[in-house]
Order: C-alpha cells, then sequence, then structure tokens
C-alpha cells in the first residue's frame, strides 16, 4: 500500500473536492453557460467553479504558497519558495461536448522544481500521483513506463493545433511522420492525462507543441517517477516556458525525438 505524504493529501483531497463539482456539471453540461475565450479555446462556469474550490482548498492547506492558475493567473505569496501550477479542468472541449475524457492537474514546486503531481481523472475514479524520489502511482499501483524498444509497435499519444495554430506546418510534418513510423496515433485531447498514459504505460510516447505550464507540470513528474524520459525539443528540460514536449520510454525517447527534429528540419520553428 502507498502511503501518500501530507502534501499529497492536501492536493488529492483538494481535487477530489474540485472533482465533484466537475461531475455534477458534466451531468449538466447541455445547461452549462459557456463564453469563448478565445479561438478554438473555452471557458466554461465548471472550469471557474473548479479552480476556486482548488484555490480556497489548497490556500486553506498552504496559506503562503504562490500560485499559477489556468483561469486567475499568478499570485505571488509569501512563501516564494513553493508554488501550486493548476489546471482545474484539462480536456475542456471534451468536457463541453459530453467526452469522458478530462482531469484536474495540481503540481507542487519547489526552488523552481516540480517536487509533487495529481493528475485526477474524475469520471474513472483514477488519482495518477507522483512525488519526487518516492515513484508514481494511479490509485495505489505503481506505474512504470511501457517496455516496448520498436518506434514500430508504439502507441503515440499526440496533441494537434487547432485555431489559430492549425496552420503549423511543422507539427503537420511531423505527424505525418509518426504516423509512418508507429503502430498508431491518439489524439485524446487532455495533455496531463496523455502524460499519465504514458507514465502508466497506455502510451509508449507523447509529443505536443505549444503547451502551458499547467497542461505538463504534474505529468513531467508523473513520467519522470514511472521511470520515462521527457524533454523539449532540444531534448533539454525547459518544457515548462517552450510548452513543446517529447515523452517516452528510455528506449524509444530518442528515436522519437529525432523523428520530430528531423520533421522540423524540413518545416519551420514549432511556433
Ligand atoms: C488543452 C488540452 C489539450 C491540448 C491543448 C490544451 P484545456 O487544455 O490539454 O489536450 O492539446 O493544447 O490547451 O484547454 O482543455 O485545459
Ligand atoms: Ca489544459
Ligand atoms: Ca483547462
Amino acid at each position: 500500500m502507498a502511503i501518500r505524504s501530507p502534501i499529497l493529501n492536501v492536493m488529492g483531497n483538494a481535487a477530489l473536492k474540485a472533482a465533484r463539482g466537475l461531475i455534477r456539471d458534466f451531468g449538466e453540461v447541455e445547461q452549462l453557460q459557456v463564453s469563448i475565450k478565445g479561438p478554438g479555446e473555452f471557458v466554461s462556469t465548471a472550469d471557474l467553479r473548479a479552480e476556486r474550490t482548488l484555490k480556497t482548498e489548497l490556500r486553506r492547506a498552504r496559506p503562503g504558497y504562490a500560485l499559477l492558475f489556468e483561469e486567475g493567473g499568478a499570485e505571488a505569496g509569501d512563501d516564494p519558495r513553493h508554488r501550486w501550477i493548476v489546471d482545474p479542468l484539462d480536456g475542456t472541449t471534451n468536457f463541453l461536448h459530453g467526452i469522458p475524457h478530462f482531469a484536474i492537474s495540481i503540481a507542487l514546486e519547489r526552488d523552481g522544481e516540480i517536487v509533487a503531481g495529481v493528475i485526477y481523472e474524475p469520471i474513472r475514479d483514477e488519482m495518477y500521483w507522483a512525488e519526487k524520489g518516492v515513484g508514481a502511482y494511479v490509485n495505489d499501483r505503481r506505474l512504470r513506463v511501457s517496455a516496448r524498444r520498436q518506434l514500430g509497435e508504439a502507441v503515440i499519444g499526440t496533441g494537434m493545433p487547432f485555431g489559430a495554430r492549425a496552420g503549423d506546418s511543422a507539427y503537420v510534418e511531423s505527424l505525418a511522420a509518426m504516423m509512418r513510423a508507429t503502430s498508431g496515433i491518439r489524439r485524446m485531447g487532455s495533455a496531463a492525462l496523455d502524460l499519465a498514459y504514458v507514465a502508466a504505460g497506455r502510451f509508449d510516447g507523447f509529443w505536443e507543441f505549444g503547451l502551458m505550464p499547467w497542461d505538463i507540470a504534474a505529468g513531467i513528474l508523473l513520467v519522470r517517477e514511472a521511470g520515462g524520459y521527457i524533454s523539449d525539443l532540444a531534448g533539454g528540460h525547459d518544457m515548462m516556458t517552450s510548452g513543446d514536449v517529447i515523452a517516452a520510454n528510455d528506449h524509444l525517447h530518442l528515436p522519437l525525438a529525432a523523428l520530430i527534429k528531423e520533421t522540423l528540419r524540413a518545416g519551420r520553428a514549432p511556433r
């Protein structure tokens, strides 16, 4: 039985509380008032309600920590060493279309390093969690990335640009190359869960360009603690600022990254 630390309990309980509202709202998805946040991107009252609950719960437990929330943005705290990075609803488009694949993502950063992460999928009641040096788990089960070594046998997750960024030829090139090289591509619609799926060995790898810190902060730690490798396009660790992510097990990361870089050389920079 995996023992969660007090801070992970705080994060897990906050996610469970916010998820109750999301499940209620998901049931009434058609009655939600939706306002357009930007091209191809919606913000629903469900996002805002979940964010409010998470902020209240995390603040109550650790009043001084700084915040980076998707909807409310950044807030400084008395304790600048610590920062919560939160996406209250990752997979909003799925949610608003009644597709049951979305999650809450909460990460804790200490001195600029992600030290704890929780991704909670309300519909399946799956709590993915990781703590630096402790491992990655779903509920009480330890996670391990897949052991596959051949790209030709691999199932790879991705996120496709939409709206204003849909004309990104670099991404289209990388997708075409990946379609040829692998045994299948999946676009599930939640980057946080995509990374959790890499950690769980369901996906053999994942790539996406132009993500935001709250999409990936918890997932980065999950992949690492499950024994996987995650990098930016240059093979470095600048994912949180570049938003570009390539994740896989140790065997597949190199060929995956090489293939993507090759297509980018032919096209233009991802953004
Ligand atoms: C989105 C999802 C999606 C990814 C987008 C994100 P949101 O987050 O993670 O899979 O492709 O880039 O913006 O808007 O549902 O929180
Ligand atoms: Ca998101
Ligand atoms: Ca979101």
